[in-house]
C-alpha cells in the first residue's frame, strides 16, 4: 500500500470521561471486536486483582516505571486503530492533556445516570479549544438513567457543542429495548445478553415484531424520533469535523449493548491524519518524508533501568527502524535504533509505520516534550504544544540549602523536559511549581532524589485558578497572598487566585483588567 493509502486506514483517538463512566469497560470492549484479547475476564477485574489492558497505570508502577497515558493499536475492519489512554483520577497530569495534541478525534464517555462530570468537562475543555472532533457514547443505558432529552440538553448549555443523536433509545434500565440507529436505519434490540437483534426499518411492520412494536415504551420512542427528524439539528459532517456538533450514541458498554454499531459508525466517519502546521508551512500526512512530533517522555522510574522512551506522534511519512532522522530543534541528525510500538500490554518492536501511528522511542536524555523529529532536507518544527493550565501550586525548596546548585539544575531540566510547570514571584526568591494533578509531584519529587539528588520540600497553595494577564495592566499594588502575582517560564506575567470567589471579586472591582483563561486562547 502507498503512504497515502496507510495513512487515511488510521484511526488514532482517545477516548475522555469522568472514573468510572466505563472507560475501561468500554476499551476491553473494542479490543474484542478488534479481537485482540480472548474473553473480557481476563482484562476486567478490579475484584479479581487483575488489570485491564488500558490500565497501565498500575502495571508500570508495580514494575517502578512512572506512568503516564499508552497506546493500544489493533486492526479493526482494514483499518489500524490506534486508541490513547487518557488517566485519570490522581494519576491526572498534564500527559493527560498533552494526548489530546496526538489525536484525531475523541470518544467522550458519559455516564447516563450522572450526566457531565468535572473530568469530562477539563478533557472536553482541551478538545475544544483544539477544534477536535468529538463523538459522545452516552453509556450504562442497562440502568435507570436521566432523560435522554436532558441528557442532550446538558451537552449543549455546559459544553456548548450541538447534539446530533446517530442512535436513540428506546426505554432505559429494565425497560431498556434498544436503540433505533439513524445511520444505518436499523432498530437494534436489546437481548440482554450478548447477541443484538437487527431490524431494519422496513421489516419492523413485520408482524413478527408486533411485541417490540406495540409496547409503549418502544412507541415513545418512535415519536420522540419523528420529533428529532423533523425539530432537531440536521447532521452536519463539517460541524463535526470542526468540533461544532458531536454525534451522540446510546448503549451499555457492560453488556454489550449499542458498541459494534457506535464504532461501526465511528471508525467511517472520524477523520484520518490531518495535515499539520509547522515553522515551514503546512506539512501533509501523505508526504514522503517522515516527520512526528514527542508528546510524552516517559522516564523509568526503576534505577536499575534508566532509560526513558518519548512517545512520537507520526504526523508524514513512513517510519522505519534504524532510520536515521533529525531533531528539529538542534538539527542534528541520529539514528533510532530502537522503537517499541505498543500493542495491549504487550510490547512489541515496529518495524514500519505511518501517520497516525504512535512510536514509543529510546530516549538517550535529549529529547524535549513538543520536540519535532524528521528525514529530508527541509528542517522545521511543528507548533509548540500549548501550555496547559496548572491547578494545584505548590512552593518548592531544598531541604539541604547547600545542595542548591542541583536543585536548580533539577528544576530546570525536569521544566524543559514538560514534567511540571514552573512559576516565580514578583521581587521573591521562591520557585512555585504548578501542575494539574499530584502525580506530577510524586514523580518531580522522586525524580529530584533519584536523579540529581537532592530532596524537596513542598508546602502547598492549594487550588488556584490561575488567569494570565496583559503586561501592560500588571500593577503589583493589586495582589498579594491571596491572589499571588507571578511570572510563568516565558516571563509573562500571570495571577493565582485562591478561589472563584476571589476571582469574581477581583474582576467585580477592577473590570478594566483583562483577565485570560488558557483554555481559551490556546
Ligand atoms: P472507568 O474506566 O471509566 O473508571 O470505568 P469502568 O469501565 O471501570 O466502569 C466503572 C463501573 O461501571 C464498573 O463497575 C463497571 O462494571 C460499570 N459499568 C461500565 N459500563 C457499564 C454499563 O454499561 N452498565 C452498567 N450497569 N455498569 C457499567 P464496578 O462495580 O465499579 O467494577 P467491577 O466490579 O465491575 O470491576
Amino acid at each position: 500500500m502507498s503512504i497515502k493509502e496507510e495513512m487515511s486506514k488510521r484511526r488514532t483517538f482517545a477516548i475522555i470521561s469522568h472514573p468510572d463512566a466505563g472507560k475501561t469497560t468500554l476499551t476491553e470492549k473494542l479490543l474484542l471486536t478488534g479481537n485482540l484479547i480472548r474473553s473480557a475476564g481476563t482484562v476486567k477485574g478490579k475484584k479479581s486483582g487483575k488489570f485491564a489492558t488500558s490500565d497501565w497505570m498500575e502495571i508500570e508502577k508495580q514494575r517502578g516505571i512512572s506512568v503516564t497515558s499508552s497506546v493500544m493499536n489493533f486492526p479493526y475492519r482494514d483499518y489500524q486503530v490506534n486508541i490513547l489512554d487518557t488517566p485519570g483520577h490522581e494519576d491526572f497530569s498534564e500527559d493527560t492533556y498533552r494526548t489530546l495534541t496526538a489525536v484525531d478525534s475523541v470518544v467522550m464517555i458519559i455516564d447516563a445516570t450522572k450526566g457531565i462530570e468535572a473530568q469530562t468537562l477539563k478533557l472536553f475543555k482541551v478538545c475544544k479549544m483544539r477544534g477536535i472532533p468529538i463523538f459522545t457514547f452516552i453509556n450504562k443505558m442497562d440502568r435507570e438513567g436521566r432523560d435522554p432529552f436532558e441528557l442532550m440538553e446538558e451537552i449543549e448549555d455546559v459544553l456548548e457543542i450541538e447534539t446530533y443523536p446517530m442512535t436513540w433509545p428506546a426505554g432505559m434500565g429494565k425497560r431498556f429495548l434498544g436503540v433505533f440507529d439513524r445511520n444505518h436505519e436499523t432498530f437494534v434490540r436489546y437481548t440482554g445478553n450478548e447477541t443484538e437483534d437487527v431490524i431494519p426499518y422496513k421489516e419492523l411492520e413485520n408482524s413478527q415484531y408486533a411485541e417490540l412494536t406495540d409496547d409503549a415504551t418502544y412507541q415513545e420512542s418512535e415519536e420522540q424520533l419523528m420529533l428529532l427528524d423533523e425539530a432537531g439539528e440536521n447532521f452536519d459532517r463539517e460541524k463535526v469535523m470542526r468540533g461544532e456538533q458531536t454525534p451522540v450514541f446510546f448503549g451499555s458498554a457492560l453488556a454489550p449493548f449499542g458498541v459494534e454499531a457506535f464504532f461501526d459508525t465511528f471508525i467511517d466517519m472520524a477523520p484520518e491524519p490531518a495535515p499539520r502546521r509547522s515553522t515551514e508551512g503546512v506539512v501533509s500526512p501523505d508526504d514522503p518524508e517522515f516527520s512526528g512530533f514527542i508528546f510524552k517522555i516517559q522516564a523509568n522510574m526503576n534505577p536499575q533501568h534508566r532509560d526513558r522512551v518519548a512517545f512520537v506522534r507520526i504526523c508524514s511519512g513512513k517510519f522505519e527502524r534504524g532510520m536515521n532522522v533529525t531533531l528539529g530543534r538542534t538539527g542534528k541528525t541520529f539514528k533510532l535504533a530502537q522503537s517499541q510500538q505498543f500493542v495491549a500490554s504487550s510490547r512489541g518492536t515496529v518495524e514500519e509505520a505511518y501517520a497516525g501511528d504512535i512510536i514509543g522511542i529510546y530516549d538517550p536524555n535529549v529529547y524535549r516534550i513538543g520536540d519535532t523529529i524528521l528525514t529530508g532536507k527541509s528542517v522545521f518544527e511543528y507548533d509548540e504544544l500549548p501550555q496547559f493550565p496548572p491547578e494545584e501550586f505548590k512552593k518548592v525548596t531544598a531541604k539541604n540549602v547547600m545542595k542548591s546548585k542541583q536543585f536548580k539544575k533539577g528544576i530546570e531540566q525536569l521544566v524543559q523536559e514538560g514534567a511540571i510547570q514552573l512559576f516565580k514571584r514578583y521581587r521573591f526568591e521562591d520557585y512555585i511549581l504548578g501542575a494539574v494533578g499530584q502525580l506530577q509531584y510524586d514523580v518531580f519529587e522522586y525524580r529530584m532524589k533519584n536523579e540529581y539528588n537532592v530532596e524537596v520540600d513542598l508546602q502547598t497553595l492549594g487550588e488556584r485558578i490561575p488567569r494570565w494577564l496583559n503586561p501592560e495592566q500588571v500593577n503589583e499594588a493589586l495582589f498579594d497572598e491571596r491572589n499571588m502575582l507571578v511570572q510563568d517560564r516565558e516571563g509573562n506575567p500571570l495571577v493565582l487566585f485562591k478561589n472563584d470567589f476571589s476571582l469574581k471579586w477581583f474582576k467585580d472591582n477592577n473590570p478594566d483588567i483583562e483577565l485570560i483563561d488558557l483554555f481559551e486562547v490556546n
